[in-house]
């Protein structure tokens, strides 16, 4: 279903669900599932908030976009997971683009994520108090909608329902 090397990148903010649905959508359209911070992760041999702290957010995003570079240089077709800032940088967006890949905002409200960040096992830098996580939520949605298509998620959507509406309208798939 994908061709070639395409890839499809998976953008929106921290706790949308962005891995889970990656997962599905990878299984229905039968190719791999690709996390751009598990792969700085390995790269770097330290947890992206170690990173973060460690480097400070400008230097961390310098390293994300050399992940992401390399990412786009591999042969191969795959959905990304990206990691909610990697899309609001402008090289980012450039760089999906030019070549030709696939970008999904997938947009919930500020409630579903802030839930889902704090229900989350993940250590988020950038998630530290509910304010700050609100004003980054808002200041984002400038970049996200960007991306070349756009899916809503409610509350009665399950992940798989996301995966099965993106497959459907992305890829045509029945
Ligand atoms: C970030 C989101 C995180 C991770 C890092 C920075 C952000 O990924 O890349 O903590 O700037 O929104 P998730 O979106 O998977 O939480």
């Amino acid at each position: 279903m994908l061709k070639d090397s395409q890839k499809v990148f998976l953008t929106g903010f921290m706790g949308v669900g962005k891995s889970t649905i990656a997962r599905h959508l990878a299984k229905i359209l039968k190719c791999p599932r690709l996390d751009l911070d598990a792969r700085i992760e390995k790269q770097h041999g330290q947890p992206v908030s170690e990173l973060i702290l460690g480097l400070g957010v400008d230097r961390y995003r310098d390293v994300e976009s050399d992940a992401l570079a390399l990412l786009l240089d591999e042969p191969t077709p795959a959905i990304v997971a990206l990691g909610g800032g990697a899309f609001t940088i402008e090289r980012n967006r450039k760089m999906i683009k030019e070549k030709g890949h696939t970008s999904v905002w997938l947009e919930s409200t500020f409630e579903h994520c802030w839930m889902n960040i704090q229900r989350s096992k993940k250590v988020r830098p950038l998630a530290k108090d509910r304010e700050t996580t609100r004003q980054l939520f808002d200041e984002r949605m400038a970049s996200y909608c960007l991306a070349e298509w756009h899916f809503l998620i409610k509350p009665e959507y399950s992940s798989y329902d996301i995966a099965k509406q993106i497959s459907e309208e992305v890829f045509c798939l029945e």
